[in-house]
């Protein structure tokens, strides 16, 4: 896609598909590592909820449907979904190579129309994609709906997503970082100015956890868990359907 072109939630997916190469690594670097342990707590936050099926939602390049699969037991089923088949793609690459890609069905679907019957999974697991998926999203309802229909009651979607600090000044200091440095790493590693420019400005005004209760709650979901990460530049969720 042009370099150019603003991004909205509209036309997320080629911009996805457009920064695959360097993905992780940017990851990485934009924490200074820490989202590797971000991601572990994701991981066990999604297995103590001992599921028998479970949803790796916005997958990306699968490291939350790899590692969940490569500690579970041999039961649990798991999916991974995503809508840029190259994030696919990349994601079968690292099953294949942690030799985990005969235990996980990939599918390229939209969240905002999901695949799957009602009450289908016990855990729908998203990790650092339920911004992209409600922030300036013409559809954050329906994917908000798609995720409490594919539940079944008593199911939990658990998140690992990019938060507002509640201290004013950790918060100042929290966007003064994401302004300035997350930005121009992320376009000096990649090249893509316009995919960078909204990742930091989505970062910048995603909601904080007071504002996503009211959110989640509206959207008919029966409890909302709160968990901060270093001190609340992300968090950890638990909605409870
Ligand atoms: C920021 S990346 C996160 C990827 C991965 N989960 C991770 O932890 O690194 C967001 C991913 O969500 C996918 N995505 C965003 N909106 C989506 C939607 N509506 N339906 C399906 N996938 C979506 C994007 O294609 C991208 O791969």
């Amino acid at each position: 896609m042009s370099k150019n072109k603003e991004i909205t939630g509209e036309n997320l997916s080629p911009m996805f598909s457009g920064i695959i190469r360097h993905y992780d690594l940017i990851n990485h670097v934009f924490t200074w590592g820490m989202d590797i342990g971000w991601r572990r707590k994701l991981v066990d936050e999604c297995l103590k909820l001992k599921p028998e099926k479970f949803l790796d939602l916005g997958c990306g390049t699968g490291d939350l449907a790899v590692n969940v699969t490569r500690r579970a037991d041999e039961r649990l089923q798991v999916s991974a979904c995503d809508f840029s088949r190259e994030m696919l793609a990349a994601a079968a690459r690292k099953a294949r190579k942690a030799g985990v890609d005969d235990k996980i069905l990939f599918i390229h679907a939209d969240a905002a129309k999901l695949p799957f019957s009602d009450n289908y999974f016990d855990c729908v697991g998203i990790s650092f994609a339920f911004r992209n998926m409600l922030y300036k999203n013409p559809a954050a309802k329906d994917h908000l709906a798609e995720i409490l229909r594919v539940l079944r009651p008593g199911g939990s979607c658990v998140v690992a997503e990019t938060s507002q600090p509640r201290h004013k000044t950790i918060r100042a200091l929290h966007h003064f970082y994401v302004r300035i440095y997350v930005y121009a790493i992320g376009l000096l590693i990649s090249g893509d100015s316009a995919a960078y420019k909204y990742l930091t400005e989505s970062t910048l005004n995603f909601y904080g956890p007071d504002e996503l209760k009211k959110i989640i709650i509206a959207a008919g979901f029966k409890e909302f868990f709160y968990r901060p990460l270093f001190f609340g530049a992300a968090g950890i969720y638990r909605l409870l359907k």
